[in-house]
């Protein structure tokens, strides 16, 4: 039981012992993904499936980068691509088709890590008479991706969310996304460098509305104080550089901080991030 007064325990839905689960594997193979996207499994991670030179290429093009932003107090940062939270879909849309020949641009490595995801994913939801492709309005494409590097100073380097409230923003309730509500809302991220730590912490807990509401997080899922997590069983997954992880977004997750105070924390636990979901039964979409 927590002994905070003032921070209820969030309630929601709890996934079984054969759910709760990041199912491991020492390449990539998209066929577990499906697991993930159809909600019978709550993560999974391909251990070295990205060549580290590969990676290592990556990252130095998004730290040369005159494109790569800063991110405010709410996600503290450096991040390129564009990001949906909360933000009306124009501004998103605006800013994918500004960033995306940008993104192109520095992708455009031999092996680039997404195009193989994508490639496999296809393949593998071919078989069951579906797509996956960039989610739309009005003709214009989500961003293909988000490499960011987080470093928040407190307990975590970025806070417990969840992925699934923001795709539930009213300012976005005419964007395609909207469709993954109903279905799994899933989180892909590439580890292109991680240093010194900086584990994916995952709570086996998908927030209830009623919860969310009480926090105030009905549509940003974020940031759940840690008082209102602890009833919850969490999983610590560590991530190195090479691995790819693919998670449900729904459930509570934050990520670990730096564990060496003596080095700066630029520069330490880069990802290639992007979001996908199904929503209907024969087409899955990403954004980022
Ligand atoms: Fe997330």
């Amino acid at each position: 039981m927590i002994d905070h007064p003032d921070i209820a325990p969030v309630t929601g839905w709890i996934g079984d012992q054969d759910y709760f689960v990041f199912r491991e594997y020492d390449h990539f193979a998209p066929e577990p993904v499906l697991d993930v996207l159809h909600g019978h499994v709550a993560g999974v991670v391909f251990r070295d499936a990205v060549p580290v030179e590969v990676c290592a290429e990556i990252a130095a093009r998004f730290w040369d980068s005159p494109h790569r932003l800063t991110r405010g107090t709410e996600a503290p940062g450096y991040y390129l691509g564009a990001y949906t939270w909360h933000k009306p879909t124009a501004q998103y849309l605006d800013e994918s088709e500004q960033v995306n020949p940008i993104l192109d641009d520095l992708l455009d490595v031999e092996g680039d890590p997404m195009k193989v995801f994508y490639a496999g994913l296809s393949t593998a939801l071919a078989r069951e008479g579906a797509i996956v492709r960039p989610a739309e309005q009005d003709g214009r494409v989500a961003s293909r991706a988000l490499l960011r590097s987080w470093h928040g100073g407190g307990e975590f380097a970025l806070n417990p969310h969840d992925d699934y409230s923001q795709c539930a923003d009213p300012q976005m309730a005419d964007f395609e996304r909207r469709g993954v509500l109903q279905r799994s809302v899933v989180a892909l991220n590439i580890c292109l460098e991680n240093d010194l730590g900086g584990r994916l912490a995952y709570w086996n807990i998908q927030p209830d509305a009623g919860s969310k509401s009480r926090l105030g997080l009905s549509v940003t899922g974020s940031p759940y104080p840690p008082a209102s997590l602890v009833d919850h069983e969490t999983k610590y997954i560590e991530v190195n550089t090479g691995d790819i992880y693919v998670f449900n977004g729904a459930h509570v997750h934050a990520v670990e901080p730096n564990t060496d105070n003596t080095r700066t924390r630029t520069r330490t636990r880069t990802t290639l991030a992007a979001m996908m979901g199904f929503i209907d039964d024969h087409t899955v979409v990403t954004w980022s």
